[in-house]
C-alpha cells in the first residue's frame, strides 16, 4: 500500500474546514510552441504564491502531464481521477484536485506543499480535443469547472499544452488574464503576435471572454538556435515591444531540470537559487506578495 505524504490533506476536506478563500485570480499560461518554460513557470509561480500564503491551484491539461509529475505524481499508475475523467463525465472536477508535493507520491521523505493543490492530468487526455469539439458549448468547459471553485482559491494557474487549440482556447476563455511565455528569439516574439490574434479572434466571435495578454514572460530555456547577437537583439526586441506587460525575466539555470527530475519545485530544491528568486519576482509583480495576517 502507498504511504501518504505527511501533511496530505485531502481537497474535499479542505473544502469541508479549511478557511475561506478567493475569489481566485486565473491565469493561463501560453505557448503555441514546445518547451517554451510554461510548465516549469506555471508550478514555480504557483509554489511562491502558496509559500507567500495564498491557497493556489494549479489545472495540468496536458497529456504530457508535466506540471502534475513537477507537482509529486504520475497520473498514469494512479487510480485518482484526472481531467480526462471529467471530459468523459464520469468525474467531478474537484475529484481531480490533490494537495501538490514536494517529491515523488510515495516516496521517503516526501511532503505536501502548503497550500498548493494540482488538478491531475492523464496521458489518455490527448483525446481531449476530439472530446471537447463535439460538447455543447465546447469553448466554456473548463470556464464552468473553474468558475465552481474560484471562490475556494486565491490563484489559479492553467498549464497549457504548447498549441493553440480547442482545450487552450478553454483556458483562454477560463481566465482573467493570460501570460504569455517566451524564449528570447525572433521566432518566439512571432509567436506572442499569434496568440494575441487569436485572443482578439475569441473576443470577436465569442461573448464575455475576459482574458487578454496581459503578461509577457521571458524564460531564457536552453536553444539550438543561433544565439549571440541576434539573440540578445530579440530580447531587446521582446521587451520594447512589450514594455508594459513584462514581466521579470527566467534566467536559465541546470537546476531546472534537476528540479523536475527529483519532482519538487524550485523553492525545495535550490532555494537560495538565482532562477528561484526570478520566481518568487514574478509572483510579487502579478500581485501575490506574502500576504499579512
Ligand atoms: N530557465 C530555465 N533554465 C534551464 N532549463 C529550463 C528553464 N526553464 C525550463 N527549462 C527546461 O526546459 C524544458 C522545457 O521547459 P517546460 O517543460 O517548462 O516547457 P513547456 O513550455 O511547458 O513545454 P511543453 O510545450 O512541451 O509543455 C524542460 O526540460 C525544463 O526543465
Ligand atoms: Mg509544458
Amino acid at each position: 500500500m502507498t504511504t501518504l505524504p505527511p501533511g496530505f490533506i485531502p481537497f474535499s476536506q479542505v473544502l469541508a474546514t479549511g478557511p475561506s478563500a478567493g475569489p481566485a485570480k486565473v491565469y493561463a499560461v501560453v505557448n503555441q510552441s514546445g518547451g517554451a518554460g510554461k510548465t516549469t513557470s506555471a508550478v514555480n509561480i504557483a509554489a511562491c504564491a502558496a509559500e507567500y500564503g495564498w491557497r493556489t491551484l494549479i489545472v495540468d491539461g496536458d497529456a504530457q502531464c508535466d506540471a502534475s509529475v513537477a507537482c509529486g505524481y504520475e497520473p498514469d499508475e494512479l487510480e485518482q481521477p484526472t481531467l480526462y475523467d471529467v471530459l468523459l463525465d464520469v468525474a467531478t472536477f474537484e475529484e481531480t484536485i490533490v494537495p501538490a508535493l514536494a517529491g515523488r507520491f510515495g516516496g521517503e521523505g516526501t511532503v505536501a506543499i502548503e497550500n498548493l493543490y494540482i488538478a491531475l492530468a492523464s496521458s489518455n487526455l490527448e483525446d481531449a480535443e476530439q472530446l471537447l469539439a463535439t460538447r455543447v458549448g465546447r469553448e466554456f468547459w473548463l470556464r464552468g469547472l473553474i468558475d465552481a471553485v474560484r471562490d475556494k482559491f486565491d490563484l489559479i494557474i492553467i498549464d497549457c499544452p504548447g498549441n493553440l487549440g480547442l482545450y487552450v482556447v478553454n483556458a483562454i476563455v477560463a481566465s482573467d488574464e493570460v501570460i504569455g511565455c517566451v524564449k528570447p528569439g525572433w521566432k518566439e516574439l512571432r509567436a506572442l503576435t499569434r496568440i494575441e490574434a487569436k485572443i482578439e479572434e475569441l473576443q470577436r466571435v465569442l461573448a464575455g471572454v475576459k482574458a487578454h495578454l496581459s503578461k509577457v514572460l521571458v524564460v531564457d530555456v536552453p536553444s539550438h538556435r543561433s544565439q549571440g547577437a541576434v539573440y540578445d537583439d530579440s530580447k531587446k526586441t521582446v521587451a520594447s515591444a512589450y514594455e508594459e506587460q513584462m514581466l521579470p525575466m527566467i534566467r536559465r539555470s541546470p537546476r531546472i531540470p534537476e528540479a523536475y527530475a527529483a519532482q519538487k519545485p524550485l523553492r525545495f530544491y535550490d532555494r537560495a537559487g538565482e532562477a528561484t528568486q526570478n520566481y518568487y519576482d514574478v509572483t510579487k509583480a502579478l500581485g501575490f506578495r506574502r500576504r499579512t495576517p
